[in-house]
């Protein structure tokens, strides 16, 4: 990758990172800082940068905290405008920023889905629109997108989530043909279950619009408890990951001269992908099944 300078007179090359906040994305601002780049640690609420600051001063780590909010167009213009003014290029993009909606479908409203739609997919959308011009005037460029296991295949109760990073998927290969003949890689990172507030800050909708029944209780609440007594031993499972593991593959890929398209993340996404390939798509929901409700490891 070449480098030219940069407004700053150095020659150090850029990142931007979304959702640097906490989990994946405060992992991924601090090891691109700590192996060299300039980056960019963007966050909807700047209340929660302190942290991230500390550590950037501390260990004296070229790092900027800016407000990005992905659903928010003014404030993805106003974030790539003070990028803009301080850096000439962008190198890398890691589009991280997301949460998830657990909930039936059928219970779900219209606007719950369009909201979780709005940060996993259009927020990327929104934010890589800036970056493109950059990357293609500069002839190179990385956009990672953080995908998720979920991102292949379907999980009970998830449908909102799954579907808007099955759409990520799609988006970023058919950007992969488009954007390759100006020097620009798109690539898909795919964890598996991470040790972060994801599942704290997950938007459980069941029971809150329980009008599926006459009692008034949730048709699905039986099933949301199977799910949620099946997945809490894989959070504390040695087969799932840390953030920093994910940053660590992001990090690794962008460095590697044979780049893979998809990098699954984890034992346990490694696992799932290998069960996807060798059985019959009843077989498979038969093995997630298992693996969820009799709380079966992912491991095979
Ligand atoms: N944890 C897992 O098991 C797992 C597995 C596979 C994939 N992933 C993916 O990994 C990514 C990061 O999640 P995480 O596990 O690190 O969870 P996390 O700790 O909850 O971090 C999510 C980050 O996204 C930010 N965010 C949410 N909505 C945003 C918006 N509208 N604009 C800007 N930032 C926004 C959050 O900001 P606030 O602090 O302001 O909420 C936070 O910084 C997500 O895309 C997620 O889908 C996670």
């Amino acid at each position: 990758m070449s480098i030219v300078n940069n407004k700053r007179g150095s020659q150090e090359k850029v990142a931007v990172v979304t959702g640097s906040s906490s989990g994946i994305g405060f992992e991924t601002s601090l090891l691109l800082a700590r192996k060299g780049f300039y980056t960019f640690a963007t966050m909807r609420n700047l209340n929660k940068s302190q942290k991230i600051k500390d550590i950037a001063k501390n260990e004296n780590l070229s790092l900027k905290v800016l407000q990005l909010d992905v659903t928010d167009d003014k404030s993805v213009k106003d974030a790539f405008r003070q990028i803009n003014d301080e850096s000439s290029r962008i190198d890398v993009l890691v589009n991280n920023a997301g949460y998830g909606v657990i909930g039936a479908v059928e219970e779900m409203s219209l606007d719950e889905f369009k909201s979780q739609f709005e940060t996993n997919f259009f927020g990327v959308i929104r934010v890589t629109k800036e970056v493109i011009p950059i990357m293609r005037n500069q002839g190179n460029g990385n956009i990672i997108n953080v995908s998720s296991v979920g991102g292949k295949i379907g999980i009970p109760l998830n449908s909102a989530y799954i579907s808007s990073k099955f759409a990520l998927e799609g988006l970023s290969e058919s950007m992969r043909y488009e954007l390759a003949q100006f020097g620009i890689d798109v690539i898909l990172i795919e964890p598996g279950v991470v040790k972060t507030n994801f599942f704290e800050n997950a938007d459980v909708v069941i029971n809150n619009n329980a009008t599926t029944n006459n009692n008034k209780t949730s048709a699905y609440s039986q099933l949301n408890q199977k799910l949620f007594e099946g997945f809490k031993p894989m959070l504390n499972s040695s087969a799932s990951s840390v953030s920093s593991d994910v940053a660590e593959v992001i990090y690794q890929a962008i460095g590697s001269t044979n780049r893979q398209v998809r990098y699954p993340v984890g034992k346990d996404a490694v696992s799932i992908f290998k069960m996807r390939q060798k059985l019959s798509d009843k077989e498979f929901e038969n093995w997630i099944k298992e693996s969820i409700f009799h709380k079966k490891s992912f491991i095979n």
